[in-house]
Order: structure tokens, then C-alpha cells, then sequence
């Protein structure tokens, strides 16, 4: 049955995640819901757009780039590659996925803001903020650390304690220490731009009693009012990642402003390939298409309070519905890198098919803004019994005998339209269930229909009957049953288990399913091969996925490292090391050598012998600063003719090249001639 409107165009996104690392199975909540309510609405027959992509800018995104001696842009890249990889990989569809950064969200950060500012809605003032002189840059509260001026715990964040719970400002903290250098931060005035939030108090009043918040949500909201809407500052100073705003040089737009406008202009893209029409979603006064956002609720302020004002006062429409989730734990608690549950959808990937991990979440998700917990017990124990138990066993008991004994072939009447009929019947419920994001509801109601599929099947042993010849027929008629019953439950399954499906819709012999799909049963009809449909969930590949996400106690060196540019060479044993004799050396002279743009020509003293050496260090040194120093050198190197003279000996340096070069020098006392050892 289809909805009385249709089809309808509904726009859908996600969050958009950072790209200053990888992704990882919490991410993968918000992604999965969003895409399974995507799916559902495809499969009803509805126009869906899903569209997503990475948030690229921001002081983290800047500051991880450096160290890791990338640029920025090379960074978002990597990491925007990465992302779209891991959706990929667990069955995520987008009909989009492109960044932040795109020229496309330039272009609308910048007209929403002149739109805005143009009608007054934007005000300079000048506020004080940390600065940290030695990186020259104004430090976020994140970036500022120090003791807690209520509990004195050394070492916390700017913006409130982590031990005791205080929220206070960053110039409360005594002590405070810029993270980046270790310096006290000094104070430092700078002119910002505030979005005047409190210029839209009636719209958002009405947008908070509007069906598009969830109640806990509405009642967030209620709070924030009561405590008075506070201005948004949206604007950083150079050195930033981001956007530089219109006519404001050295000002750029603060991540979250242009984070959202990111959906839009994911869309804007999506447009350009699907030729559908983007002012149709997102032009004010527009009532024929549907915009829902999923979030986590840590960004509820974003979506709820800023982003409705901001579209409203740019003159587009505003979000039909905010769709907050909860947060993701793992064997009750916090996600945490020592105890390996902190996993990466890569990971996890390597180890475990991603459907099963759809399935769990999809049969503990609600609409409700509470933590979901990954329970690894209950999670193979609950994937084994539903998908693999009761789902694909249904068609693995009736596939062999329909193949074997019937070429493939259904019967031309079911054993059994009232369990066909029980089926369909239950499909407008099923579809509310999922319309309302009561996930776990409908999984729990699909997986009674699969319980009293294997109860029929049970009752009625095809396995017995099939001793019978004269009980062919009812063989045939009774896996006929079963297997519409298997078909059925796919239809309700498609959008959690997309993968799974397609391969059912092989092994059926039909075209792509479709909800409307449930009220023809497949009678007369050849079916290919069964293969194994989904294998069960082996302990051993969840251990070796955690054992995997352990955060190994070794530090991570920095790629940019000399010992990870150059790493240690081969072993070598003591004989090897003791043939090459190093000697305490004097350098009495050194001159250019006319010719050589790399050399020196140094005389250096062993304490009554001397040698002449060619050392290629003039890029480092002045000849002048070199003499009367302490050197180590290789005694013992053969002699080697160059075209400047016979070189006997090599001095000892450090350092990548260039102006980068360091020779070594004893500490004091060491006398010329003496052996190093
Ligand atoms: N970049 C912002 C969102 C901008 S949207 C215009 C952001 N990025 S994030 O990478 O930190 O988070 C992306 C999404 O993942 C958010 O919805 C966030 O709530 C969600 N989650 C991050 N960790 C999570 C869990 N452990 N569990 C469930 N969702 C979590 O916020
Ligand atoms: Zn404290």
C-alpha cells in the first residue's frame, strides 16, 4: 500500500564528520539510521536524496595538518577518500558526498551571510581572547589549558573541568598554558561578527512547539529560551581553515557557520547530476518537498537553534524534522582505545561483515535521544538467532527441495494464504514503524512473522513428507510457502540488510523488490540455486577486531620524524661496530675550496698526526666559526682521491642537509687523539 501523498521528494542528511581522522562505529549510528529511513522511503516508491560529505575546516583540521607535514587540502582529501570508503563499505548510499571545503559551499556561506548582514542582522563587536604569542594565533578554548579555579585539578580544559563538572572561562583557569606552545596565553582584543540569534525569537518559538523536534528536544530548547538567547559569534582570525568572509580580509567563518550550509551544498551537486531541481527544496515558502537532518545530540544547538535561524533569516525554508540519536557504547561504557573498543569502521570492516552490525543497530535503535549499547555478547548471540537463525533458514530448509525435486519451480498455489495473508497484513504496521524510526519495534514484529514462518514449516516436515511420493505436491506447495514467507521477510528487511537482499532477489529470480511487492506472492515461478546466504557470527573475529582496535602502548611515531623518515638500519654485532675506529679531532683549519660549492677542506689534529679531510658541510658552516673546534672523525677510512686533493678521514654530522647539518662535538675535557668507543 502506498502513502496517500506520493510520490514524495524528501531530502535526508547526516551529520557531516570531521575530517581530522577516521571514522568509527559510533559515527556509523547516525549514518546507519539515516540510511536505513533513506532506504525504506525508496523502497515505498519515494523521490529520496541523500546527500553528505566531510567537515573540512577548523583550528583542529589546520594544526592536524601541519603535523603531519601536509597541507590542509591534502589532508581533507585523504581523509574525505577514507570516509567514503568506510560508508561504502557498510552499505551507506549517498546520492552525494562532497566537503565543506567545495567551491559550491564558498558560494552559499557567502550569499547567506550577505543576505543576512544585509538585513541587520550581523554586529561587530570587539571582544578579548587568548592569544598565544609564540604560534601568533588566537586559541580556541579547546587549546587552553590549566588548573581548575574551583577543584585545583592541574590540566583542564578551558571551558570547564573535567574532574569536577565547573563550566567557567577560559580567564578563570589559573595557570593557563597554551597547549601548542606550553606558554601562558596573553589576552588580546580582536573584532568579531555575531549573528544576531535573539532577532528570531517568535520563529523559533514556533519552531519549538512545531512536529519537527522530538519532545526531549522541544524541551531543550524551552531551557535555552528561559536562560535568553545569546548572539553567535561566527566569525575567527587569520591563521584559520576555513572560508575568508566578504569584505572582512583576516576574517574567516567560524567551522559551524559554513558546516551546515554544507548539506545545501552537497545537494547543490547532487542537483547537478540528478537534474533535479534545488530551489525546490530549499526556497522559502516551499511545501511539497521534506528536509530531515539526523544528528548526534551533542550537536543539537547547532541544528535546532542556530541553523533554523540562519535559513529563515536568508529567506530559505527551514528543516521538516531534526532527528536526534543517542550516543554509542560498547559493553556499557564509553568507547575507549586501551580497552579496544574504540573500533574504526575499517577495522571492523576487516573482520566482520557490515551487515550484521546494521542488524544490531537497526534492533535497538528507537526515535529517542538515548545511548545505544553495543553489547558484543548479545551481539552475535542476537545476529545468529535473527538473520542467520530465523531469517535465512527459512529459505535454506525449502530451497534444496524446490531445486531438486521441482527444477526451481514454485508451486501454482501456496499451502498456506493465511500465513501469505498474515504476512501483508502486517505491512502498513511494519511501514509505520520504520516511517516513525521505531526501528527496534519493527524488527521485533518482522522477526515474529519469521518465527511463525519456521512454526508452519515446522509443522508441516517437508522433510517427512517427502518420503511420500504421493505427498509430492504438498512438498511443493508447502516450501512454496516458505519461501514467499523468506521472500516477504526480505521486502521488510531491505533497507537494514541491502546486501543480503540483493542477493536473495538472485537466488528468487526477480526483480528488485518493492514494498508494493508484498501483496503478489511468487506462485509459479522458476527459483536459481540457494547459496548460503549470511554465515554466523564467529567469537573469534569479534576478539581479533578489539584485540586489533588496542591502542598498542608504544608511542605512534610522527610521520614526520627523522626515525620515521630514516628509519634504524639493519642489526649489526660488536666486531662489526669495533672496526670502524673513531677519534677525538681538532679542527685546526678549514678554507672554501675553489670550485666546490659543498665542501670545506679542513686539517684536522689527532694529537700529532694530521689529517687533511673534505668534509660536505659548507651549506652549514663558515669556515671561521669551525676553527679551534672538537670534532669526532673516522680514523680508519681508506684514503679517497677527489678532484680537489686525497681525502683521509671523515668528520661526523647530523641533520637532513642544507643549512640543516650539525657536527659533533665532545663534552669538555675529551683530548684530540682519543679513541671513541
Ligand atoms: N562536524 C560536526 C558536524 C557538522 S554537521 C553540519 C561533527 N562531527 S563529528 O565527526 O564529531 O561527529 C559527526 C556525527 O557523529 C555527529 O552527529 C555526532 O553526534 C556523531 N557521533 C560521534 N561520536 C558518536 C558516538 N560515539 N555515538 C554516536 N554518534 C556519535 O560533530
Ligand atoms: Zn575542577
Amino acid at each position: 500500500m502506498s502513502d496517500p501523498i506520493s510520490p514524495r521528494k524528501i531530502l535526508i542528511t547526516n551529520a557531516l564528520p570531521y575530517a581530522n581522522g577516521p571514522l568509527h562505529l559510533g559515527h556509523m549510528v547516525g549514518f546507519m539510521q539515516a540510511d536505513f529511513w533513506a532506504r525504506f522511503q525508496r523502497l515505498r516508491g519515494h523521490q529520496v536524496t541523500f546527500v553528505g560529505g566531510d567537515d573540512q575546516h577548523g583550528t583542529p583540521i589546520m594544526l592536524g595538518a601541519e603535523k603531519q607535514g601536509l597541507t590542509a587540502q591534502q589532508l581533507i582529501d585523504q581523509v574525505e577518500a577514507q570516509h567514503a570508503e568506510s560508508l561504502a563499505g557498510f552499505h551507506i548510499h549517498l546520492d552525494n558526498y562532497s566537503g565543506t571545503h567545495h567551491p559550491e559551499n564558498q558560494r552559499l556561506s557567502s550569499e547567506i551571510y550577505q543576505r543576512i548582514k544585509a538585513k541587520g542582522h550581523i554586529d561587530v563587536r570587539t571582544i578579548k581572547q587568548a592569544y598565544d604569542e609564540e604560534k601568533g594565533m588566537f586559541l580556541p578554548d579547546r587549546y587552553v589549558k590549566g588548573t581548575c579555579p574551583k577543584c585545583k585539578s592541574p590540566d583542564q580544559y578551558g571551558d570547564n573541568c573535567e574532574v569536577c563538572g565547573t563550566t567557567y572561562d577560559t580567564t578563570d583557569l589559573i595557570d593557563p598554558y597554551s597547549v601548542l606552545s606550553g606558554k601562558p596565553p596573553v589576552e588580546r582584543e580582536s573584532e568579531h561578527y555575531f549573528f544576531k540569534v535573539s532577532d528570531f525569537e517568535a520563529m523559533l518559538n514556533e519552531w519549538k512547539d512545531s512536529p519537527a523536534l522530538q519532545p526531549e528536544i522541544a524541551n531543550k530548547l524551552g531551557e535555552w529560551f528561559e536562560s535568553g538567547l545569546i548572539d553567535w559569534d561566527i566569525s575567527r582570525d587569520a591563521p584559520y581553515w576555513g572560508f575568508e568572509i566578504p569584505d572582512a580580509p583576516g576574517k574567516y567563518f567560524y567551522v559551524w557557520l559554513d558546516a551546515p550550509i554544507g548539506y545545501m551544498a552537497s545537494h547543490e551537486v547532487a542537483c547537478q547530476q540528478s537534474g533535479d531541481d534545488w530551489h525546490a527544496y530549499w526556497d522559502a515558502g516551499n511545501h511539497n518537498t521534506e528536509l530531515y537532518h539526523f544528528i548526534g545530540k551533542d550537536i543539537v544547538r547547532f541544528h535546532t537553534l542556530f541553523w533554523p535561524a540562519l535559513l529563515h533569516a536568508a529567506d530559505f525554508r527551514i528543516p521538516t524534522g531534526v532527528f536526534v540519536h543517542g550516543f554509542l557504547t560498547v559493553d556499557g561504557a564509553k568507547m575507549s582505545k586501551s580497552r579496544g573498543t574504540f573500533v574504526m569502521a575499517e577495522t571492523y570492516l576487516k573482520h566482520l561483515n557490515p551487515e550484521y552490525l546494521r542488524y544490531y543497530f537497526a534492533a535497538k535503535l528507537s526515535n529517542n535521544v538515548v545511548d545505544m549499547d553495543l553489547n558484543l555478547e548479545d551481539f552475535a548471540a542476537r545476529v545468529n538467532s535473527d538473520v542467520v537463525g530465523k531469517m535465512v533458514n527459512i529459505a535454506s530448509r525449502c530451497a534444496g527441495f524446490i531445486g531438486k525435486r521441482f527444477d526451481g519451480y514454485l508451486a501454482k498455489a501456496s499451502a498456506a494464504p493465511e500465513l501469505h495473508q498474515a504476512f501483508a497484513d502486517a505491512a502498513d504496521a511494519i511501514a509505520q514503524r520504520y516511517e516513525k524510526r521505531e526501528f527496534s519495534i519493527a524488527m521485533r514484529e518482522i522477526m515474529a512473522l519469521a518465527d511463525k514462518a519456521n512454526q508452519f514449516i515446522d509443522e508441516h516436515k517437508p522433510w517427512v513428507l517427502i518420503k511420500d511420493e504421493a505427498k509430492i505436491d504438498e512438498v511443493q506447495a508447502v516450501c512454496t510457502a516458505g519461501i514467499n514467507a523468506f521472500r516477504a521477510l526480505c521486502i521488510y528487511l531491505k533497507p537494514v540488510l541491502p546486501d543480503l537482499v540483493s542477493r536473495a532477489e538472485a537466488f528468487l529470480n526477480v526483480d528488485p523488490l518493492r514494498w508494493d511487492d508484498l501483496q503478489q506472492p511468487l506462485l509459479d515461478h522458476q527459483i536459481n540455486k540457494f547459496t548460503p546466504l549470511m554465515t554466523r557470527i564467529e567469537s573469534d573475529s569479534i576478539d581479533a577486531m578489539i584485540e586489533e582496535s588496542k591502542e598498542s602502548l608504544e608511542p605512534t611515531l610522527d610521520p614526520n620524524s627523522p626515525l620515521a623518515k630514516d628509519p634504524i638500519s639493519a642489526e649489526i654485532n660488536y666486531d662489526d661496530f669495533a672496526k670502524v675506529d673513531l677519534r677525538i679531532a681538532k679542527i685546526v683549519d678549514a678554507q672554501h675550496v675553489d670550485g666546490a660549492d659543498k665542501l670545506l677542506q679542513l686539517t684536522l689534529d689527532l694529537g700529532g698526526e694530521q689529517r687533511n679531510v673534505f668534509a660536505g658541510i659548507k651549506s652549514a658552516y663558515k669556515p671561521e666559526h669551525l676553527i679551534g673546534k672538537l670534532t669526532v672523525m673516522v680514523a680508519n677510512l681508506a684514503p679517497r682521491k677527489m678532484r680537489f686533493g686525497l681525502s683521509e678521514g671523515m668528520v661526523l654530522a647530523a641533520g637532513p642537509g642544507g643549512s640543516d647539518l650539525f657536527i659533533l662535538n665532545p663534552d669538555d675535557g675529551a683530548e684530540p687523539g682519543m679513541r671513541v668507543k
